[in-house]
């Protein structure tokens, strides 16, 4: 069933913003994130190490912490002015979700919750203010990407998740559905006016498959691709790059060091006016997922960061994805 976008939600979701990865060696993720990933390191402590995109103007849209075992510990999103995050919290309460306003360091009022399907958030109004970087071009490493742009989330029950979202605003740019259905498989949902900040797909889950940074240009996707076979993360490459039907996005998904997928990609499309509908996939048509290149591994398919307490759950729905592995004749 498509879902119904609130166009006047309690509060107001602007982007996907900041993610927080707890990584079991801190500077071995930190080297990968500045060298193989090419993000700019802002601030470090023993605890934990804070990194932007090039144009980032905000202190960080990645937090490494250390920790005993890797996970995604909650995905960021930015909400126009502190009172929307009063608003959040009177949301949550009145809607019996957990959550917690806290202090995290250089942000403002925050607040977290475990949205319906055990998806861990953060919202915050503010960070502190730092230079953007875009204009270093001697400072450029590897893909230079320049700003976090989305999370993809696998999910038990698309359909649940996409409608809480949807009713906090968020629209849904594309999805994927069956045999002539609207039966959710997946939904891209945007709240900053591109295909998405949000991505639901059905799997085992609560689980998050990987969050993206934008990077300048095809070139630079390429340069990332080669500096990650020079730097002895080539087997780390799980898929691309290739480009989706979906999004249109031009892709490479890398490993981190516990796993964990981070995504480069470049060119995704103007989502904005009212009156667009979303753009319907057969979940049978290959194109969804590349236009061209070769089908995802099964590692791609299968794998994906757990959120720390969450009891990751069967899909509502069964259906087993072609891989590169198939489509090879490898058992
Ligand atoms: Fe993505």
């Amino acid at each position: 069933m498509l879902p119904v976008t609130n166009p006047d939600p309690t509060f107001a979701l602007t982007r996907a913003s900041h993610v927080t990865m707890s990584v079991t060696n801190l500077e071995r993720s930190r080297d990968f994130y500045r060298d193989v990933v090419g993000l700019v390191v802002t601030e470090e402590s023993d605890h934990a190490v804070y990194l932007r995109g090039l144009e980032e103007a905000a202190h960080h849209s990645l937090v490494l912490e250390r920790a005993d075992r890797a996970h995604a510990r909650r995905i960021g999103l930015r909400v126009r002015t502190a009172d929307d995050v009063v608003a959040a919290e009177r949301f949550c309460k009145a809607a019996n979700l957990q959550f917690e306003r806290l202090e995290r360091p250089h942000q403002g009022p925050t607040l977290q919750f475990r949205d319906p399907v055990g998806t861990l958030v953060e919202l915050t109004s503010e960070m502190d203010v730092v230079p953007r970087k875009m204009q270093d071009y001697h400072e450029y490493r590897s893909g230079a990407p320049q700003r976090i742009d989305h999370y993809q989330v696998v999910t038990y029950d698309v359909q649940t998740a996409t409608d809480f979202w949807a009713g906090l605003g968020m629209r849904m740019s594309e999805y994927t559905a069956k045999d002539d259905t609207d039966e959710l498989w997946g939904t891209w949902l945007e709240c900053k006016g591109n295909t998405h900040d949000l991505v639901f797909t059905n799997g085992k889950g609560p689980r998050l498959h990987h969050f993206a940074f934008a990077v300048p240009d095809a070139t630079s996707l390429i340069h990332a691709a080669d500096v990650a076979g020079a730097l002895g993360f080539g087997d780390e490459i799980d898929r691309g790059p290739g480009r989706h039907g979906i999004s249109n996005a031009l892709f490479l998904y890398l490993r981190d060091p516990d796993q964990h997928r981070v995504e480069l990609f470049n060119t995704h499309y103007q989502f904005m006016d009212l009156e667009t509908p979303p753009i319907r996939w057969d979940v049978t048509d290959p194109r969804r997922a590349q236009l061209w290149g070769m089908p995802a591994s099964r590692r791609w398919f299968f794998e994906a960061s757990e959120f720390p307490g969450e009891e990751v759950q069967e899909p509502t729905l069964h259906a087993t994805p072609a891989t590169l592995e198939d489509y090879l004749g490898i058992h």
